[in-house]
């Protein structure tokens, strides 16, 4: 057992023959190495005809991985089918968007409606459990791999039907909630209704449809369908190995699954992490922060990050010194408990082949990738069990939803502009550099631990919600919206009240109109003395009980409310009623943060993340984070020992951090 982070990542030896292993294994020592994901690729080598099964391949790299002291995380390989299976059985390949059947070819495509395919996966599963589950190399188990995408065959219009049959009940039901009548579209049958794709409701692509209730519908039930197919496998496996952790790789801010749905059915959440070119650090950092929240705020797995490059993307950037390591403790210091990389070896061929690794082609171990690599290896060595399973003690919640995102961006009207995860960013963003920490929750979580809860862009209010977020604000705490919050329900169909619907007693407002313009239009905002810039969105609000805290500055609406904020109980509900710029969005949530006390030591240091978590035994860590090129002269504001360094730090003392250099305090 690892009483410490566990490092290392995906490997395939099976690539290989067997003098490489020796080699790899080598490095992998010097490289601090302790953890294998293995098997995620091999379903064409572990069952290369349908009745014949041969483990010896995999029995030899645990075995292997046993020998050495290392442990696995042991995959099924249901993502990539083997060729054969393609073609007995072609209903295994998916039906895309625009309606075509595919052949055999690349990955992550089977249907998830397809018998076969369910009855194989499973099967392989079962095998496998039945072989490993006592391995003494087995530490987890890797459900398939990013699973994602969507299949528009007759047998997932079949299996949507009956989902809807479960979700409605009845056609009545059905009708009302898609609103049907609209363009005479009442189904009088279940097999009247088809997959909404290009072929049917959508035109210029997923995002346009002419009905997003049978839209919304089919990301849930495609949701749902994926998750049968894990849980299917899960269940193979806990007949053998009721014991052995499940998990399955996400993919952090991924929109065609809503991760909410799944998180219930995973053991621990993992994910892998390839930030978008040139985002600032506070967008991994969401995505850390949303995978953390899948499971209550139970310690995830980094499950993949490269440690140079991408292979995949048009450009493919290298990371350069030093961001590695920040990467990984930035993991860390949001709740990871494992930092593992895609890949150990680089690919001799294929697509990947200049995919960043661990070991290059030349499996030299004095390049800059394979010693930084290292360097963090005998870190985390170093800093052993200091901080597995601590939690993240946050007082501030960002709601993020699933149901939201999808209709905002498939909604025709306001504006196609607005992007979800954009506007859910500026806030996130704001709350970090101010040095607060953040739960990204479900709207279905507890939000009695909260003083502040920000739901930017939650464009369906669903269930008891309203009334939960009352209540934060009733006992005190601040609750903040945005621009397109709370306009309809689950359906998506509108609130046939005043907006914001069932969230406007909080908010103490009331908006008849909205204004949408392009991008490079500017809207002034007055924010008492500052004046800072909106754009997209403009909605025209109407004070019911709320104050005016900013107002626009230009055309007919000029002087109306932009940012209102409301008393309610003995706490505030705060309205921004546009897509205000980041120095405007830091504005109003400093200030909401700051009337619960909860502005960081150090949040004068927009490049100086912070984050805390708390050990099992009740120490408090605090990470710093430097994300500048250049080093950050701060004042310590309390003491602490550095565990990187062993160095204590008297309180008011200066405390340099390196260029893109990290600190974990113990505090005292
Ligand atoms: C994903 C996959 C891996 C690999 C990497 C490359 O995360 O899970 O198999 O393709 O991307 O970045
Ligand atoms: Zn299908």
């Amino acid at each position: 057992m690892t009483h410490k982070i566990r490092y290392g990542g995906d490997y395939n030896p099976e690539q290989w023959p067997e003098e490489v292993w020796d080699e790899d294994h080598r490095l992998f020592t010097q490289a601090g190495i302790d953890t294998l994901t293995v098997g995620v690729f091999s379903w064409s080598l572990t069952q290369p005809a349908e009745d014949t099964y041969d483990f010896t391949v995999l029995d030899r790299i645990l075995d292997r991985a046993a020998a050495e002291g290392r442990q696995v995380c042991l995959a099924t390989g249901t993502a990539a089918l083997p060729p054969w299976l393609a073609r007995a059985y072609p209903e295994v390949n998916r039906t895309d968007f625009e309606g075509r059947r595919h052949r055999y070819g690349q990955r992550h495509n089977f249907c998830p409606s397809s018998p076969a395919y369910r009855r194989l996966a499973t099967e392989m599963a079962t095998r496998l459990a039945e072989r490993y589950a006592h391995h003494p190399a087995l530490i987890a188990w890797h459900i398939n791999n990013e699973y994602g995408g969507a299949c528009y065959c007759d047998l997932c219009a079949e299996a949507f039907r009956d989902w809807l049959r479960d979700r409605h009940g009845t056609l009545d039901a059905l009708n009302d909630a898609w609103w049907t009548t609209f363009w005479s579209h009442r189904y009088t049958d279940w097999a009247e209704i088809e997959p909404p794709s290009a072929l049917t409701e959508h035109w210029r692509g997923p995002d346009h449809t002419a009905f997003q209730g049978i839209t919304l519908d089919y990301q849930r039930f495609t949701t749902d369908a994926l998750l049968g197919c894990f849980t299917a496998e899960k269940d193979a496996i806990r007949a053998h190995d009721p014991d052995t952790p499940v998990t399955t790789n996400f993919m952090g801010l991924y929109r065609p699954l809503d991760y909410h749905r799944w998180a219930p059915h995973l053991d621990f959440a993992s994910w892998d992490s390839y930030p978008p070119l040139d985002a600032p650090p506070t967008r991994p950092a969401l995505a850390h922060d949303l995978m953390r929240g899948l499971k209550d705020g139970a310690p995830f797995w980094l499950m993949e990050q490269t440690p140079s490059t991408t292979a995949c993307r048009d450009v493919n950037p290298l990371r350069r010194p030093g961001e590695l390591r920040l990467a990984t403790w930035q993991a860390i210091a949001h709740g990871a408990d494992a930092a593992l990389y895609f890949q150990m070896r680089a690919s001799r061929g294929a697509c990947e082949k200049y995919h960043g690794a661990v070991i290059g082609h030349a499996g030299r171990d004095d390049t800059r990738v394979f010693r930084e690599v290292a360097d963090v290896g005998r870190e985390l060595a170093e800093i052993g069990d200091a901080t597995l399973g601590a939690r993240t003690p946050s007082r501030t919640a960002l709601l993020f939803d699933w149901d939201s995102w999808w209709a905002l961006e498939i909604s025709d009207g306001p504006s196609r502009l607005v992007r979800y995860v954009d506007v859910v960013h500026a806030y996130y963003r704001a709350a970090r550099e101010a040095g607060a920490d953040v739960d990204v929750v479900p709207v279905t979580a507890d939000l009695t631990p909260y003083d502040v809860v920000l739901a930017p862009a939650l464009h369906l209010v669903k269930g008891d919600l309203a009334e939960r977020l009352e209540a934060v604000a009733r006992r005190g705490g601040s609750v903040l919206a945005t621009f397109l919050t709370a306009r309809s329900d689950e359906h998506d169909r509108a609130f046939l009240t005043d907006l914001p619907g069932p969230l406007a007693p909080l908010l103490g407002i009331r908006i008849d109109e909205w204004d949408s313009r392009p991008a490079d239009v500017v809207q002034t905002v007055l924010l008492e003395d500052t004046q800072v810039e909106a754009r997209l969105v403009f909605e025209i609000v109407q004070l019911r009980g709320a104050q005016a805290v900013g107002t626009y500055g230009l055309d007919f609406y000029a002087g109306t409310p932009a940012v209102t904020r409301n008393a309610f109980g003995a706490g505030e509900g705060w309205y921004v009623a546009t897509a205000l710029d980041q120095p405007g969005v830091d504005r109003i949530v400093r200030r909401v943060l700051s009337r619960h006390d909860l502005i960081g030591p150090y949040a004068d240091q927009p490049a100086l993340e912070t984050a805390t978590r708390v050990t099992p035994d009740g120490t408090l860590l605090l990470f710093l984070l430097n994300h500048a090129p250049v080093p950050a002269h701060l004042t310590a504001h309390t003491t602490a020992t550095d565990l990187l360094t062993g160095k204590r730090i008297e309180r008011g003392e200066p405390l340099t951090l390196d260029p893109l250099g990290v600190a974990v305090l113990r505090l005292q």
